[in-house]
């Protein structure tokens, strides 16, 4: 198949593109495209055979549900039973935006798209182009992140060409996504309101709003209430290493394990903070690529999976990657790099 990429604007999208990706969407097709997390690979989530094509294009596993994102309120009554009080109060305050509320579906909703659960994760996105598409389809889109099944997900157009090109007709490019970090996926069937996957919106944001908040975190002989959190998601090629504690020891145990992957003649790639790049530069890494000031964890999230891809396409067999404060969003950044480690964590 031949993939069309075109280029459109974040802001204010060309509506031939936006009328051209809706055709495609409607006709039981896939279109990737921009959400202010990360890109989408969208099809029409009331078409079951459309939505089977994903599993097909990503190598994703039939029992890890998809999210369907909707550009009007008016959307969420085919798709669950209940619209909720806590639910009501989420979308107030958080719609449009990285929040993902998993709810009791209704039977509209396809098996293929919920991973045969009796609910829907359901999402409403800032991003222009993600809601002028929905609109002008005029059906909800079911998305999950743009990448081949285990690499880390796309923040760019051109992480989703060079991972979909040749499966999908059509990318909209939009240039990079500003959050960077998937959407937190916030389960309300239960009582307490359990964050299934941290994300975009924090624990501490959402607090606010419903009170208490749990976090799921599963044993390891347990399943994670969203199923797509027990696969080695994110994951690099090279081996990457999470190294936790203060700067200073941090920044020794890089120096030491930098030194170990040299002797033993392995390209060492570094993810690092500002504030630690200028010592850790000195080392001569084979790469090292500045995530962002410990202080605007924004940063960090932005630039989180392009450093990863990076590591890749530049041949690290070993990352080294300097951890940050789980205070805000820097609890999904530690939860995709610990994922990403492959829970190979040192603390120091
Ligand atoms: O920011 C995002 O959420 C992006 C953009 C494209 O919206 N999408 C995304 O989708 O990250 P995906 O498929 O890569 O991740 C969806 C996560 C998975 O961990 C999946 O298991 C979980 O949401 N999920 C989906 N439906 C669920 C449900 N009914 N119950 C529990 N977890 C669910
Ligand atoms: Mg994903």
């Amino acid at each position: 198949m031949q993939t069309k990429r075109v280029t459109i604007d974040a802001q204010h999208p060309q509506t031939e593109w936006i009328k051209e990706a809706a055709q495609l969407i409607r006709e039981g097709q896939l279109v990737a495209l921009p959400t202010e997390t990360v890109y989408g690979l969208g099809a029409n989530a009331m078409d079951a055979h459309a939505c089977q094509e994903i599993f097909k294009v990503k190598g994703r596993p039939q029992d890890n549900p998809l999210i369907v994102h909707i550009s009007d309120l008016a959307m969420v009554k085919r798709l669950v039973e209940e619209w909720t009080p806590q639910a009501a109060l989420c979308a107030d305050k958080f719609w449009p935006g990285p929040l993902t509320l998993v709810l009791e579906k209704t039977a509209f909703v396809p098996d293929v798209v919920s991973g045969g659960l009796g609910t829907v994760a359901i999402r409403m996105p800032k991003h222009p182009v993600a809601l002028e598409l929905i609109k002008e389809a005029g059906v909800p889109i079911a998305a999950p992140s743009a990448n081949l099944s285990g690499k880390p997900s796309p923040t760019q157009g051109i992480h989703v060409w060079k991972d979909l090109k040749g499966k999908i007709p059509l990318i909209l490019d939009g240039g990079p996504c500003a959050v960077g970090v998937e959407s937190t996926v916030l389960d309300l069937t239960d009582e307490v309101p359990t964050i299934l996957r941290p994300g975009g919106i924090t624990k501490e944001q959402l607090e606010e709003v419903l009170g208490e908040v749990a976090v799921d975190r599963p044993a390891p002989d347990q399943a994670p209430k969203a199923p797509g959190m027990k696969y080695r998601h994110y994951a690099p090629k090279g081996e990457l290493t999470l190294l936790i504690g203060e700067r200073k020891n941090v920044i020794r145990k890089i120096k030491d394990e930098l030194r170990k992957g040299h002797s033993r003649l392995k390209k060492v790639g570094i993810l690092c903070t500002l504030e630690s790049a200028p010592e850790l530069h000195s080392q001569l890494p084979d790469l090292l690529f500045v995530l962002g000031s410990e202080h605007h964890p924004e940063e960090v999230a932005g630039n989180l999976y392009q450093g990863l891809r990076l590591c890749d396409e530049q041949g690290m067999d070993m990352i080294l990657a300097e951890g940050v404060s789980e205070k805000g969003l820097g609890f999904a950044i530690m939860n995709r790099l610990q994922k990403a480690s492959g829970q190979r964590v040192m603390r120091v």
